[in-house]
C-alpha cells in the first residue's frame, strides 16, 4: 500500500544527462530499465525511443508497481512491467527472447523506499526492522539482527559496510539479544552507537550509516544480484546495444567495472604467452575505463548523488 510520504516523496534521478549521453536511445529501440523506481530516467529514455519505441521496466518493490501504472499512462512508448527481481526478470526476457538495444540499472534503494519510514531503511526514523524492497520476500533486517551468528554479523559489517568497530557492533547486538530482542530501528542505532568509542562516534558520519547499509545490501542480496544480473543484461543485448550502470559504493562499482572490463579485454590467455591461443575478441567497446562522477552543480541540488558514478559499455559485434 502507497504510505503518504511515498505519494509525496519524489526520487531525484541521478546522473541523468550523463546517463542518456551514454546510452543514447533512439526512436524505434528497446529498453529495458533494470530499477524502475520512480520512473525518472525511465521518462528520458522514454522521451528518447517514442512512441514506435519499447519500455520494458523491472523493479521487485510493489510500490514501484503503482508507480509504473501511473507512468504507463502519461508515456507515449509501448510498456510492460515485470514485477521481479532484476536477476529473475532479465531471466524471463531473455527465455521470452527479447532483444534490447539498451539496458540499464540505477543501484540500491530509491529514495521513495528510504524516506518511507515504516519500511525501516533509514536510521532517521523510529521503525520496525524490515529493509525489504520486495515486502513479500521472507528474509528481513529483523531476521539478520535477531538470528544471524555474531560472526556472520560482524563480517557484513566489516564487507558490505566497511565499518570499523564491526566486531564491537556485532557482539554488542548478540549480547542485547540475549536479554531482549532487538525489533526497531532506533534500538538498534542505539546499540550500534553504544559500541563505538565515545570519540569515534559521529567521526564518519552517523555512526549507524554503516551498520544500515551493510544490512541492507545482506537482506536484498544485492551484490549477488548484480553479478548474476550483468551477464544476463549482456545476453539480451543485442550488438550495438549499450548498457549502463549507476552505483553507490565501491563493492557495486568494483563488479560492474570487472566485467565491463573483462568484455572490453577478449584474449584471456595468460600475460607471459608470446601469441593469444585463446582467439577470444573483445565483446565490448568502453568509452572510458574510468567512471563519471555526478558534476558539482548536482551534488549542490541533490545530496544523495554524492556517492554515484556511472559506467557504461557497447556490445560489440563478434565473429565466433
Ligand atoms: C535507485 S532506485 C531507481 C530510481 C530510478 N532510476 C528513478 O529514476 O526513479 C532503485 C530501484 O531499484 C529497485 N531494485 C534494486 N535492486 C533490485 C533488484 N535486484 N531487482 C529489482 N529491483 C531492484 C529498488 O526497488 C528501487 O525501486
Amino acid at each position: 500500500m502507497a504510505t503518504l510520504l511515498d505519494m509525496t516523496i519524489t526520487h531525484v534521478p541521478v546522473l541523468a544527462g550523463e546517463l542518456i549521453d551514454a546510452l543514447d536511445p533512439k526512436p524505434g529501440e528497446t529498453a529495458i530499465d533494470a530499477t524502475f523506481g520512480g520512473g525518472g530516467h525511465a521518462r528520458l529514455v522514454a522521451e528518447r525511443i517514442g512512441a514506435s519505441g519499447t519500455l520494458i521496466a523491472i523493479d521487485r518493490d510493489p510500490a514501484a508497481a503503482e508507480r509504473f501504472a501511473d507512468f504507463e499512462r502519461e508515456t507515449p512508448a509501448n510498456m510492460l512491467f515485470v514485477g521481479a527481481s532484476f536477476v529473475d526478470g532479465l531471466r524471463r526476457l531473455r527465455d521470452d527472447g527479447v532483444r534490447a538495444d539498451v539496458v540499464y540499472f540505477d543501484l540500491g534503494a530509491s529514495s521513495m523506499q528510504i524516506d518511507a519510514w515504516e519500511r525501516g531503511f533509514s536510521y532517521a526514523y523510529d521503525a520496525p526492522l524490515d529493509m525489504r524492497m520486495d515486502s513479500e520476500q521472507a528474509l528481513s533486517a529483523l531476521a539478520v539482527v535477531g538470528e544471524w551468528e555474531e560472526r556472520r554479523l560482524a563480517q557484513i559489517f566489516r564487507d558490505y559496510g566497511e565499518e570499523r568497530y564491526a566486531r564491537q557492533i556485532a557482539r554488542a547486538i548478540a549480547r542485547r539479544r540475549d536479554s531482549a530482542p532487538i525489533n526497531s530501528t532506533l534500538e538498534l542505532v542505539d546499540v550500534i552507537a553504544a559500541a563505538i568509542p565515545a570519540p569515534a562516534r559521529f567521526a564518519a558520519g552517523h555512526p549507524a550509516k554503516r551498520v544500515f547499509q551493510a544490512i541492507r545490501i545482506a537482506v536484498n542480496d544485492e551484490l549477488g544480484q548484480l553479478d548474476t544480473a550483468l551477464p544476463l543484461a549482456w545476453e539480451v543485448l543485442a550488438p550495438g546495444g549499450r548498457l549502463a550502470a549507476i552505483s553507490f559504493h565501491s563493492l557495486e562499482d568494483r563488479r560492474v567495472k570487472q566485467f565491463l572490463v573483462a568484455r572490453a579485454t577478449g584474449c584471456t590467455c595468460p600475460p607471459d604467452l608470446p601469441v593469444c591461443v585463446c582467439g577470444n575478441e573483445p565483446e565490448a567497446d568502453l568509452p572510458s575505463r574510468r567512471a563519471i562522477f555526478p558534476s558539482g552543480g548536482e551534488l549542490a541540488a541533490n545530496p544523495r548523488a554524492a556517492s554515484a558514478r556511472l559506467r557504461s559499455a557497447r556490445k560489440l559485434e563478434v565473429q565466433r
